[in-house]
């Protein structure tokens, strides 16, 4: 390589690192209007900046290559969700559910997206002051999106540890709303398990039930039944697991049951498996060093996967109404 070579070799290289970020330029929702990421410019007092006054959704947007079309995945039970977090917070959202659906669709318009993509609607306490309390302080709805693509390695197993983090309980911050200042508990579990050589965490509840795993639902298949905590064990209620329960019935044909499930029959059980926005449909191999399924993810898990990708990827009619279409006949 020449002298010159190497130099314009260096030239690129520093560009490069000199560049923002690639979600810096991207267009964003913000106050009512659509503005770039970069000039959002929120204050470093910013209430939930320094409480965790905020709640928030995760929704995928999947690319079909067949029908050259982004889709949102369940794009409105995520916003009804946003609005019972709201409701919990005290906080006042300023659009109902099918305008925040159309808000996401217009973000992803504009930043022209055409694969995989994640998409992040915040309800945040945006004044900037001291004081911790939800009331008389002044509320922001932001959204924003960017591509993405797997959350956890969905092609090869998980291996778990049971968190010695308990799950936040109702009684202390409601886990069934999406609330910022709860990921904490999430971020200490998660932490704690890669610190551990493993995948992912499962938390339990204060009294020792299997809750979650620190950003998934769960559920156990135990003799051809499938058993998933019930909404009454501090889970957050998730979007992908009510698709589940519906998938592993009316596609799968099985019962599934909501039940406490003890910290033990994640050891014994035939198949496990944890499931979201951001980890999809994801087999575990593993807990606490005992195998599962034999250390492959097993055949139900497997049937599961690929009927919730042939849905997401728009394959399957009968569950066309799960997805919201983002681009119009004439955008092309
Ligand atoms: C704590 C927690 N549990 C479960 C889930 C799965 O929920 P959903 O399927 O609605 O994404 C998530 C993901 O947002 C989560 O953060």
């Amino acid at each position: 390589m020449s002298q010159g070579t190497i130099r314009a070799v260096a030239d690129v290289e520093s560009e490069e690192a000199s560049r923002p970020p690639a979600h810096r330029r991207y267009f964003v929702y913000h106050e009512g209007e659509y503005v770039r990421y970069a000039d959002v410019g929120l204050g470093l007092m910013t209430h939930a900046f320094s409480y965790g006054t905020a709640c928030f959704e995760g929704v995928r947007a999947y690319w079909s290559p067949g029908t050259q079309q982004l889709n949102l995945f369940q794009a409105r039970p995520h916003f009804e969700r946003l609005a019972r977090s709201a409701k919990i917070l005290r906080m006042k959202l300023p659009h109902g559910p099918d305008e925040m659906v159309q808000i996401a669709c217009e973000v992803l318009r504009r930043n022209g997206f055409r694969e995989n993509s994640f998409i992040r609607p915040t309800l945040y306490k945006s004044a900037e002051e001291i004081g911790v309390r939800l009331t008389g302080v002044r509320d922001s709805f932001a959204v924003y999106a960017l591509p993405f693509g797997d959350y956890v390695p969905v092609d090869h197993g998980l291996r778990c540890m049971v968190s010695s983090w308990r799950r936040i309980s109702d009684e202390s911050i409601p886990a069934r709303a999406k609330i910022s200042g709860s990921y904490i508990n999430s971020a200490l579990a998660k932490s704690e398990a890669l610190d551990n050589g493993f995948d992912e965490a499962i938390v339990l509840t204060s009294n020792g039930h299997v809750s979650e795993g620190s950003a998934e639902n769960l559920f156990i298949i135990r003799d051809g039944i499938v058993a998933t905590p019930p909404v009454t064990d501090d889970i957050l209620e998730g979007v992908t697991r009510a698709a589940l329960i519906r998938i592993f019935r009316e596609e799968l044909g099985m019962t599934v049951t909501e039940r406490s499930i003890d910290r033990t029959e994640l050891y014994t059980c035939d198949e496990l498996l944890l499931c979201g926005t951001a980890a999809q449909v994801s087999g575990v191999v593993e807990v606490d060093h005992r195998i599962i399924a034999d250390g492959v993810v097993g055949p139900t898990t497997a049937r599961l996967q690929s009927a919730y990708l042939a849905i997401v990827a728009g394959e399957t009619p009968k569950y066309s109404d799960w997805l919201t279409p983002v681009y119009g006949s004439t955008d092309v």
